[in-house]
């Protein structure tokens, strides 16, 4: 692998200790998936961030880079075990918090902007078409692949650190034209109403094409939302990290006509849903994976008009949108109806199944791939429903 003299220096620890960590982790990455040489990157999105999926090591391993390590373009950081200020209200342990403010403060060291969501690109970091990237969290990685049109692998938590400290990544996979193409061709052949129907159809796709680039043909139109949601399932029930629309992403035309044909129906759709639906009568419900946009808060705050929740509801959201949203005038409603904005965090990364919680109804079928994995119960609903479940009185 070919590297140039900076790079070269960085490898050989002139640039301190944490570069010099970091550039051997991308050689080693270079090296395995072929990489000819490094490639720049404009901005980083880092994931791992939840102590409980760092543990001790994790946070380790963090302390040891901040000694030295600073991030050479903007970073950003995925959602955190907890609010970082609420973090009692939301009923999490000292001990818990304890570390996850550890991990932040390593983060913090390291230059890396504490933006803690997984919709970066609604909170100020918004790469543009054809930019070089290294992100981390899945559903932003298909968002940015295929929504913006910028490059990026999937990263893991050190790969993406790496970059950071760096300002480089191994030029391989994503980043090459010839690898964005599209390997399945989906038939739509049902309307989709919703950025629940995207969920579904996210989900059923992913399982089918796992690592592969769907192109998605017969949809007119798709909100960011939808996209957002479409971006999530994909990247959970599979390893999706790129897929087009026909006529509405912006690399639609990449790839042949002679690839597999997947047709997804109406009974795909109702399948779908039916799958994602565990039985029990929710008592915890959340919203906001990934991370809500303004649109949504100002729909959630004209649902909860003059309602209080009567089960714990999270709505999950980036601290600039909740900006956002209070100087709309929509966090107000939110906030009197007795549901809680979770910043910094989600229903997934937070420790809710320590908390008692057992079944979790969510209108994201990211969400509920991950919430089972945890061990808990999910309801796939509407975000109306949501809301419903949230507000009943029985
Ligand atoms: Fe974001 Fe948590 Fe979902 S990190 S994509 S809200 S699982």
């Amino acid at each position: 692998m070919h590297l140039n003299r900076e790079e070269e220096r960085m490898l050989a620890g002139e640039d301190g200790h944490a570069t010099q960590k970091a550039m051997q982790i991308l050689v080693a990455l270079g090296k395995i998936y072929g990489a000819a040489q490094m490639v720049k990157v404009t901005s980083v999105q880092v994931s791992g961030v939840s102590y409980k999926n760092l543990g001790d090591a994790g946070l380790d391993f963090l302390n040891q880079l901040a000694v030295d390590g600073k991030a050479r373009v903007k970073t950003t950081l995925n959602p955190a075990g907890m609010s970082l200020t609420d973090w009692r209200s939301q009923g999490i342990s000292a001990g818990f918090a304890e570390k996850q403010l550890a991990v932040i403060d390593a983060y913090r060291r390291l230059g890396v902007e504490i933006s803690c969501t997984c919709t970066p690109y609604l909170a100020g970091n918004e790469p543009g078409f054809g930019q070089h990237i290294a992100w981390g969290e899945s559903s932003a990685v298909a968002y940015a692949n295929s929504v913006i049109g910028a490059r990026t692998n999937r990263e893991g938590g050190p790969s993406a650190l790496a970059a950071s400290l760096t300002g480089r990544t191994p030029l391989y996979g994503l980043h090459l034209e010839e690898n964005r193409r599209a390997t399945h061709s989906i038939e739509v052949g049902v309307p989709l109403w919703y950025p629940e129907d995207f969920a579904a159809m996210g989900y059923f796709v992913g399982e089918a094409v796992k690592d592969g680039i769907p192109r998605f043909k017969g949809i007119r139109r798709a909100s960011l939302e939808e996209l957002k949601s479409l971006s999530a399932a994909l990247a959970s029930s599979g390893g999706v990290a790129m897929f087009q629309i026909e006529g509405i992403t912006p690399e639609w035309g990449l790839g042949t006509d002679k690839i597999e044909s997947i047709p997804f129906t109406s009974k795909d759709l109702a399948e779908t849903g039916a799958k994602l639906n565990d039985s029990g009568e929710p008592d915890f419900i959340s919203v906001g994976c990934p991370h809500c946009s303004l649109s949504e808060l100002a729909t959630i705050a004209k649902l909860l008009e003059g309602r209080k929740v009567t089960r714990e509801f999270w709505v999950c959201c980036s601290r600039e949108v909740k900006r956002q949203s209070d100087d709309a005038g929509y966090s107000g409603a939110i906030e009197a109806s007795g549901a809680k904005f979770a910043m910094d965090t989600c229903m997934v990364v937070a420790p809710i199944e320590e908390m008692g919680y057992r079944v979790v109804a969510t209108n994201s079928a990211k969400a509920c791939h991950y919430l089972r994995n945890n061990g808990l119960r999910v309801r796939f609903l509407s975000l109306e429903e949501c809301v419903q479940k949230a507000t009943r009185h029985s």
